[in-house]
């Protein structure tokens, strides 16, 4: 979850000592290539690719081209694979991995290579050994090839899919279980003993699928992996390979990583697409466009999480039409190379880059005198200032000096009111997911008031307040007029003259909302599964008072909604003062 934070809030009466608003940094300028924007975000950003097709004389211009220029890390798609690098035993084809080397060194790229023990693609002289054979026949495989490349290969998918979906061992030929069958989970140390000894500087992984949420596979592997750690096997990385539908909520990705970033280790995301169900139409390619946005985010959000890298990049050259009839447009690219929603989102968010490991904003409320508490954060501050009637006053409760007294319509506090000018815009993020909390101390218990609020440009990206003596949290579907509102509405009332401290999580992967009131979730609440996103907001945060004229323009006469209201030249939005 990313966070940031606001301060302090009341309501009618007196009011709010901290408030804290957890989210991310409002988003600043988009950088021109993925490559130049993963740079600024310190990641990765990569795709599996052919050797034949980076070869010059192949004709892929704009293949090569385009992988020059937007990439920072390659992936050999199959050209590592045993059955195209080893196909006869002891004798080796390089040159279609040699070639992706080559190109990544032109290029100043990282490479991965893919992968030295899979149970697919496999010669038949492979299947035809056993026993001490076989093990050796895999020593022999695992040391020529990270030797051929030693320090010249960055990571390598050490052992690729080793589990079936109940997070065992694959046995079985049912379960592809060749491995495992042959030569029990042994084989596992012992690729990584052997890939280690032939490049100890290379990183190795264990890439798998359908680990990318928490689950019998997930668990699987994170108990394999604690297990191998602790015999001092030499594994390093995680991949994630988050093959994905247009339809999937990936929700759960960060948390996932996190489990295993806790054991010492980093993780990646290696083999990213999102296919859509043919033919492609426009809301197919906006929700493509999330799912890439979400994995993203969550490679951002992990600390330790290295890269993001597609399993191509144009819809020209994806392996998905062939491996799932009806299905396509996988990719960041169309067929001819125009980028599409997701390519935009992905740039847009690698821009943004990581979020802040703490709060990106807090208001202490401990000034001595004036109008005006400071963000005592230090990257992007959004001061909290008065608004109309609103008074930061002194409040007795320690630890807090003071408060912002409102009442929740038309007297509170506000961003935007910088004396120094420093800083005049949002304090949230708001496209993603989120937290605000705030003490409050309501004057009265049936009174409409907004608690806290962030404008968009007709709607505000979330109303949290007080209404019919309940709480209430609001999303419309869409910053327009027509959005339609999604509401929570507590089924605790409000309490009246008592210091309550509440807080929200909002879930933008499951488009979900949980209120928490001194703590404990308001259970009975209502939440929204599969709604629609919340949206990115620009404008004013407000707290203890609804938008104003004086703000922004009024509800629209024409629109004939309450609540929306009308844009505003640029020029003319929040301007900052001299
Ligand atoms: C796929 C390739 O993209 C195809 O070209 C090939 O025919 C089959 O393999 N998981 C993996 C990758 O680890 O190696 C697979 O790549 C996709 C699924």
């Amino acid at each position: 979850m990313r966070i940031k934070r606001f301060g302090a809030v009341a309501s009618t009466a007196v009011l709010g000592a901290l408030m804290v608003v957890m989210g991310n940094a409002p988003a600043s300028g988009t950088q021109s290539t993925l490559r130049a924007a993963a740079d600024t975000a310190g990641v990765k950003i990569g795709s599996a690719v052919s050797g034949k097709r980076l070869d010059p004389a192949a004709g892929e211009d704009a293949y090569r081209q385009w992988a020059g220029a937007e990439l920072s890390s390659v992936t050999t798609e199959n050209d590592a694979k045993w059955k195209y690098i080893e196909p006869g035993q002891g004798s080796f084809y390089w040159d279609d991995t040699d070639r992706v080397v080559e190109f990544a060194e032109a290029n100043d790229q990282e490479v991965r290579g893919h992968t030295l023990v899979w149970h697919s693609d496999l010669p038949d002289w492979v299947g035809q050994l056993s026993g001490t054979a076989l093990r050796d026949a895999l020593q022999h495989h695992v040391t020529s090839i990270v030797g051929h490349y030693r320090g010249r290969v960055d990571a390598w998918d050490v052992v690729n899919e080793p589990l079936n979906d109940n997070g065992g061992l694959r046995t079985g030929a049912g379960q592809n279980g060749f491995w495992g069958d042959q030569l029990s989970a042994s084989y596992i140390a012992d690729a990584f003993s052997w890939a280690h000894a032939a490049d100890p500087q290379a990183k190795l992984y264990l890439n798998e699928y359908g680990i990318e949420a928490d689950s019998a596979k997930a668990r699987g592997l994170y108990n394999l992996v604690r297990d191998l750690l602790d015999r001092g096997v030499p594994i390093h990385g995680i991949g994630f390979q988050t093959h994905k539908l247009e339809t999937t909520r990936l929700s759960g990705l960060a948390d996932v990583m996190r489990r295993f970033t806790a054991l010492g280790l980093e993780v990646a995301i290696t083999e990213l697409d999102v296919r859509v169900p043919l033919p492609v139409d426009a809301a197919k390619l906006e929700r493509q466009a999330n799912v890439y946005g979400w994995a993203t985010e969550a490679c951002l959000a992990v600390p330790r999480c290295v890269s993001v890298t597609t399993w191509g990049f144009t819809d020209e050259h994806s392996w998905i039409p062939s491996q799932y009839p009806k299905w396509g447009a996988a990719t960041l690219l169309d067929e001819r190379y125009a980028p599409k929603p997701a390519y935009q989102r992905v740039l847009q968010l690698l821009s943004l880059g990581r979020p802040a490991a703490g709060p990106v904003a807090a208001w202490r409320l401990d000034e001595a005198s004036g109008d005006v508490a400071a963000d005592a954060t230090s990257s992007s501050p959004q001061h909290l200032a008065k608004a109309d009637a609103g008074v930061l006053g002194n409040e007795s409760r320690a630890p807090y000096l003071k408060a912002f007294k409102g009442n929740g319509v038309n007297a509170g506090a506000k961003t935007c009111e910088d004396p120094a000018g420093r800083s005049c815009g949002s304090a949230i993020r708001t496209d993603v997911s989120y937290t605000i909390t705030a003490w409050i101390n309501p004057a009265s218990s049936t009174a409409d008031q907004v608690i806290a609020t962030q404008r968009g440009v007709y709607r505000q990206a979330f109303t949290l307040g007080q209404r019919s003596g309940r709480y209430y949290f609001t999303i419309p579907t869409t910053d327009s007029p027509s959005g339609i509102d999604q509401t929570l509405v507590s089924t605790a009332a409000v309490a009246a003259g008592q210091w309550t401290h509440l807080a929200v999580v909002w879930n933008n992967g499951w488009s979900h909302a949980q209120l928490f009131l001194n703590g404990v979730r308001d259970s009975g609440s209502a939440l929204w599964n599969n709604g629609a996103d919340s949206w990115a907001s620009t404008g004013q945060f407000l707290s203890e008072r609804a938008p104003r004229d004086a703000d922004s323009p009024g509800p629209s006469a024409t629109c004939g909604c309450t609540s929306g209201w009308h844009r505003m030249p640029r020029s003319r939005r929040w301007p900052r003062r001299p």
